[in-house]
């Protein structure tokens, strides 16, 4: 069994500074040869915070050309598919979560789709044996992407023309841009899968190291964007780019037709909102799990005084511990497409419900997974990535996560089009107990059906205080994202952390399955000893999320804080 908890995309490297030739003649203020990172900035106009000093510099300069933060995202999301393609993408999907000028809540689903040929035991062998080699790498693991689809469906609510969003990312993948140590490090990584997994030559490829300051250049993939820029969406879902996907699928052995290009749609859907302590926090719906479990774990820890216990006392880590526990044996159980299957959403998040999971919590020690069980529902009385998040001055703040899944998804580059396609097939269910690349479990809400959306963990999400833009999070990391986003909001809701430590300092994470919490290096000896000591199993990993945050100040300007886990990027005006 594959379990992939580390992605090595986090490896990415962190702030260093280029100083190549220029020779870049673009009209855009970016330079991709010579760039700098920075880690926070606090300013009036307008910030982006994302993976890549580049596509949040893009964010930027598309604010100060009059686009609004829609428009900012959209540039930003384009720029990460070239900049950023272990994660960044035009071949995976996404979410989005904003909140625009006029008050109005969105969350816009993008998520890949199962292909119409898929079926529920597609990755069960004769002998009845799960084979997560191919719902993890090659052709048959992708969905049918729909970020294209999203990034058009999202454009209604920009100022500027498409034309303009694409040209900064159009421009970098045709001219090129120079890569950190870190990047070249993760390309020469790349070297082997991508020959097992394709048979064209790709830009990714070389016969030599990668190494700091290569100029990367992407022609096949500058040459997609711009029929995308001059076809819409029509220019990926049809005419040479479906063309090139399917002839991809024929060459690999995937399922990926003409029609499941032609017929995805990015949905508008309701966004998941609740309020914790006055606070209004907005989140994704279903099919990502993220809104959902944030509502239960903020719920279960409401009336319990955390703030009290203190920031990684061995009393707060545990209960969040505990709580984050309960709430994942629900995500296996009850969570998946709600176009599919009827998600107990209401259910799941009812008071009484929250409560009587926790009626077996007891502060002194560990609840064993095995004794706590997807919660039984009460009768109706009455839920590799990248993330990043703009905002402007007009009142639109905007959060995206979006994904291939694993680092460089699928592995598989489309043959003449240049961009990878995801691996997101995994995030189903495809035997039901067997775990996930990210350890996660599930069954009949979460199997894989045709042109069914797979459950997702991603969780971007808006903090609202007395309606205005309060706070923006989101992270990648599989099924540590809501955990994370859940700390990160309990750090400054409830302990009045300061951004920079909210996103930097250690984190942990519990999902239930496998029983164990997840430190990062750094998190404290003493609390690590005192939760064994309870009857823990703790384990140490080096990189929990890369969580980007914005906050307002009080006096109304923004303050934007990158991760210092990568190469993430704070850009302002
Ligand atoms: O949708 C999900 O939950 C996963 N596909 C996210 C994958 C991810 O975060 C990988 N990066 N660390």
């Amino acid at each position: 069994m594959k379990i992939k908890y580390f992605l090595p995309f986090f490896l990415l490297g962190i702030f260093p500074v280029h100083e190549n030739k220029n020779f870049y003649n673009s009209k855009s203020v970016t330079n991709p040869e010579e760039y700098s990172i920075q880690k926070r900035v606090v300013c009036s106009n307008g910030a982006v915070v994302s993976a890549h000093a580049l596509a949040s510099k893009i964010g930027i300069d598309i604010l100060k050309q009059g686009g609004n933060a829609i428009d900012a995202a959209i540039a930003t999301q384009l720029a990460l598919a070239v900049v950023f393609p272990v994660a960044g993408n035009i071949g995976g999907g996404g979410f989005t979560v904003a909140r625009l000028s006029n008050g109005e809540l969105i969350a816009l689903d993008y998520r890949e789709m199962a292909p119409g040929k898929a079926t529920r035991d597609m990755y069960i062998d004769k002998d009845g044996k799960a084979r997560t080699d191919e719902s993890q790498d090659g052709h048959l693991s992708s969905g049918v992407p729909g970020s294209v689809a999203g990034m058009f469906a999202l454009s209604k609510y920009g100022k500027l023309p498409f034309k303009k969003l694409i040209q900064p990312a159009i421009d970098l993948a045709e001219k090129g841009f120079t890569l950190t140590e870190r990047e070249a490090n993760s390309y020469n990584g790349l070297q082997s899968s991508l020959k097992k997994y394709n048979t064209r030559r790709s830009a990714f490829e070389k016969d030599t190291p990668w190494k700091e300051g290569d100029l990367l250049v992407q022609k096949d993939l500058a040459n997609t964007l711009k029929r995308i820029r001059d076809k819409g969406a029509d220019g990926f879902y049809k005419g040479k780019t479906a063309q090139l996907i399917v002839d991809e699928m024929k060459r690999g052995g995937g399922i990926i037709t003409k029609d499941d290009l032609k017929n995805y749609k990015a949905i508008y859907r309701k966004p998941h909102v609740f309020d914790y302590k006055g606070y209004t926090i907005v989140g994704m719906p279903m099919p990502s799990s993220g809104g959902l479990l944030l509502h239960q774990m903020m719920k279960m820890i409401e009336d319990r005084n955390i703030a009290s216990m203190g920031f990684e006392s061995t009393q707060a880590v545990q209960l969040m511990t505990e709580v984050e526990r309960r709430a994942f044996a629900d995500r296996a159980e009850y969570m998946g497409d709600a176009d599919f299957y009827k998600v107990p959403v209401d259910k799941l998040t009812n008071s009484a419900y929250l409560r009587e999971r926790m009626k077996d919590y007891d502060p002194d020690k560990a609840t064993p997974s095995t004794m706590v069980k997807p919660g039984k529902l009460l009768k109706a009385e009455s839920e590799e990535t990248t993330h990043f998040n703009v905002i402007d001055k007009e009142g639109n703040a905007v959060s995206i996560t979006t994904t291939l899944n694993d680092s460089y998804g699928s592995k598989v580059v489309v043959g003449g089009a240049g961009f990878l396609l995801n691996d997101e097939m995994d995030d189903f269910s495809i035997k039901p107990g067997v775990p996930n690349m990210f350890g996660a479990v599930g069954g009949e809400a979460n199997a894989i059906a045709a042109g069914k959306r797979m459950l997702s963990s991603m969780t971007p999400t808006i903090v609202l205080k007395n309606n205005e833009p309060y706070l923006i999070v989101g992270t990648p990391g599989g099924t540590t994202i809501p955990t994370s986003v859940f700390q990160t909001l309990v750090d400054i809701l409830e302990f009045g952390m300061s951004t920079e430590d909210a996103v930097n300092k250690p984190k942990f994470h519990h999902q239930w399955l496998p029983d164990v919490i997840n430190v990062e290096k750094g998190f404290p000896k003493d609390v690590e000893e005192n939760l064994k000591k309870m009857g823990y199993t703790v384990q140490q990993r080096y990189a929990i999320g890369r969580t980007e945050v914005i906050r307002v100040l009080p006096d109304k300007k923004f303050e934007a804080v990158a991760d210092n886990r990568g190469e993430d990027d704070a850009e302002g005006w």
